[in-house]
């Protein structure tokens, strides 16, 4: 069994949490969920950033001591990864005694072999990102002094640096001998562009408590605090146990994988490699840098106002379908864009439509037609042209996966086991099981029914990680249990067990209709109008066979706000879901319709009512003020068409 280390940036606990934090630390998820598959001891490591000048200011602002902010403001990073199911094993916060003292005991290491030296620093410093900077790092116009930004000061102060020039020439050679250090490729160019172009600095890894005092001290002397990223860089090293716990040490350093976004790639693989290095340990084997989410074509800024809060998406659409949505849709190491629409767009696409479709049309199937148990199959099921191409398209699935998690190009795997589901449903339309069903012989009905229940079983094992709790609701529905999936059983065929009880099928995502208010109160009148009793003058009965009626059941029931009148109802058509809006909420309780067959007009183009997206019209009577809806006599299923 081999060990699995996988980190991810500590973020800088004043932060409000976005988008960006949680698509790296769902990736480290992801990625930790599928290795504790593949039977992997894993440890996934994420954590807060708790020290520095930007804390201490937010403190001092509120009134409060640093520690207290940093126990409060900690929380945001806390219940965010609660509430997105994020597995870490462990969460380091940089004020914790555990790691402060291993970031003195190494100092002290590395200032009792001379590889920290304390000199004179004349030069200047930039206040927001606590850096020392010289000319050439500033965008300066022609005469112009750095001093004359605002943000730029003339400092001249004793300090502690970090003798990381000496290393440079050794970590050129180091990143060009192990290709997969720095990933991905392009990441690596930038990093050699910038140590061969120019002399590597020594690294100033102190601030005078003048100027800075929430920190950790300096060992060597209490005047100074440790420079933050000299700090946090070492928590990937302090929580496995160094210099505190050597077996705990050895058995995960070094680790697998530094997940970072791009924007901290020289921190990465240039002070960290060489810090490593100064210290005598092995360096991780990979530091794999991510693109930026943009909103839109737009680099999110708080300024701007377009930041992305996940916790929106969460609550809007459920969590698995948001994780999906970060996985599918970036291509690792390039920049992805986030809008509104495309969440829509492919949730709609990939989820509703194609995996949610396909996992109800199999339970029901089986409900209907298969007594509620995985059907019994000849031996030679899977010998069939059609059977064979789509257990094919689903190994196909099976290897992209194990490939692209190699590759770290899930939204590529991701991409083949979606085909697969749709290779599913292209297979169901061409085997009719529904006409199956009619005939006297059922081995033909099994043997569909049995190969789409396989396929979901192993669409369910390949999204597990990235939708837990969703794929857990589709295997105990296919009678696999809760336990999660054993990955070996997804390159095996015949795995579900013939006579196994199937739960229910219900409905998985739901499909999403927007709503945009644009309130013109004519419309609501109209709409009534139109959802009560239709005013018809005679017609002819090819006029009457273009309205397309159907029976539906009535799922849920609710009030719009701001419309007395109106309700939103989702209703299943057969296999699909739908919502109307209908004006009967004088006439009904909201509470009591779910359960309700009625009768629709399936083929009404969709508009908006209120703001609110309808897909069909129910059918109503009305005298004066007593409105009846129009519904079914007895047992009928709901799709059967009424004429
Ligand atoms: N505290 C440092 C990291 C220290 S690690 C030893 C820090 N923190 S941060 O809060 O600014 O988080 C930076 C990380 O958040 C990025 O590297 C990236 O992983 C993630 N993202 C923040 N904004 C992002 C986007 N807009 N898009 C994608 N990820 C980005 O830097």
């Amino acid at each position: 069994m081999s060990t699995f280390y996988i980190t991810t940036p500590i973020y800088y606990v004043n932060d409000l949490p976005h988008i960006g934090h949680a698509y790296t630390t769902l990736l480290a998820d992801v990625l930790a969920r599928y290795h504790r598959m593949l039977g992997d001891e894993t440890f996934f490591l994420t954590g807060t950033d708790e020290h520095g000048q930007k804390v201490q200011e937010a403190a001092q602002a509120r009134g409060v001591s640093e520690q207290v902010h940093v126990d409060e403001t900690v929380q945001r990073f806390q219940e965010l990864w609660e509430k997105l199911e994020i597995t870490n094993d462990d969460f380091v916060r940089t004020t914790q005694e555990r790691h402060t003292r291993v970031v003195q005991g190494a100092l002290q290491d590395l200032f009792d072999r001379d590889e920290i030296y304390k000199a004179e620093y004349d030069g200047w410093y930039d206040v927001k990102s606590e850096t020392f900077v010289t000319e050439k790092d500033l965008d300066l116009a022609e005469g112009q002094s750095p001093d004359e930004l605002p943000h730029i000061k003339r400092i001249k102060e004793a300090n502690y640096f970090f003798r990381m020039g000496k290393y440079q020439q050794w970590l050129i050679d180091y990143i060009k001998e192990h290709p997969s250090f720095i990933q991905p490729d392009f990441r690596r160019n930038e990093t050699l562009g910038f140590l061969e172009n120019q002399a590597l600095t020594d690294l100033c890894i102190s601030r005078p408590k003048t100027r800075l005092s929430w920190g950790i001290e300096l060992p060597f002397d209490a005047d100074y605090v440790t420079y933050v990223w000299f700090d946090a860089l070492v928590n990937y090293i302090s929580v496995p146990g160094y210099l505190r716990d050597e077996e705990m040490f050895n058995r995960w350093w070094p680790a697998e994988y530094h997940l970072i976004g791009k924007d901290i790639l020289t921190t990465h693989t240039v002070y960290w490699p060489t810090m490593l290095k100064a210290m005598g340990l092995p360096l991780p084997k990979t530091v794999f840098a991510h693109g930026w989410w943009l909103s839109g074509k737009d680099k999110m800024s708080k300024s701007d106002g377009n930041v992305v809060n996940p916790m929106d998406y969460v609550e809007a659409f459920g969590v698995d379908p948001f994780r999906y949505f970060l996985m599918a849709e970036m291509a690792l190491g390039q920049d992805a864009s986030f809008t509104h629409e495309k969440f829509v767009k492919r949730y709609n696409a990939d989820l509703a439509n194609d995996l949610g479709n396909l996992s109800s049309r199999v339970l029901k199937m089986i409900k209907a037609n298969c007594d509620g148990r995985i059907p019994e199959v000849p031996a030679d099921a899977l010998d069939g042209a059609e059977e064979k191409a789509l257990w094919a398209a689903t190994q196909a699935a099976v290897s992209k996966m194990e490939e692209t998690l190699e590759a770290m190009r899930l939204d590529l795997g991701i991409n083949e086991v979606l085909t697969a589901v749709r290779a599913c449903n292209k297979y169901l339309e061409q085997r009719a099981p529904w006409k199956q069903a009619k005939e006297d012989d059922k081995t033909p009905l099994y043997q569909t029914m049995y190969t789409a229940a396989e396929v979901l079983r192993v669409v369910s094992s390949l999204l597990f990680p990235v939708m837990p709790a969703k794929m857990r609701e589709l295997r105990v529905a296919l009678g696999l249990g809760d336990a999660g999936p054993d990955i070996e059983h997804a390159r095996q065929w015949g795995v579900l067990v013939p006579g196994t009880e199937i739960g229910p099928p219900g409905i998985l995502f739901p499909r999403h209709v927007e709503e945009k208010k644009q309130e013109p109160p004519m419309q609501e009148k109209n709409v009534e109008n139109t959802e009560g009793v239709q005013d018809v003058s005679t017609i002819t009965l090819d006029d009457f066979t273009r309205v397309e009626l159907k029976t539906a059941e009535i799922l849920t029931a609710e009030r719009i706000e701001d419309a007395e009148k109106l309700l939103k109802l989702q209703v299943k058509v057969g296999e699909e879901t739908r919502q109307l809006v209908a004006g009967i909420a004088l006439h009904y309780a909201a509470e009591d319709l779910p359960g309700r067959k009625i009768v629709i007009v399936a083929n009404l183009k969709p508009r908006k009512v209120f703001g609110v997206m309808s897909e069909g019209m129910l059918l109503a009577a009305r005298l004066g003020d007593n409105l009846r809806l129009v519904t079914v006599d007895g047992e009928q299923e709901s799709g059967a068409r009424v004429g």
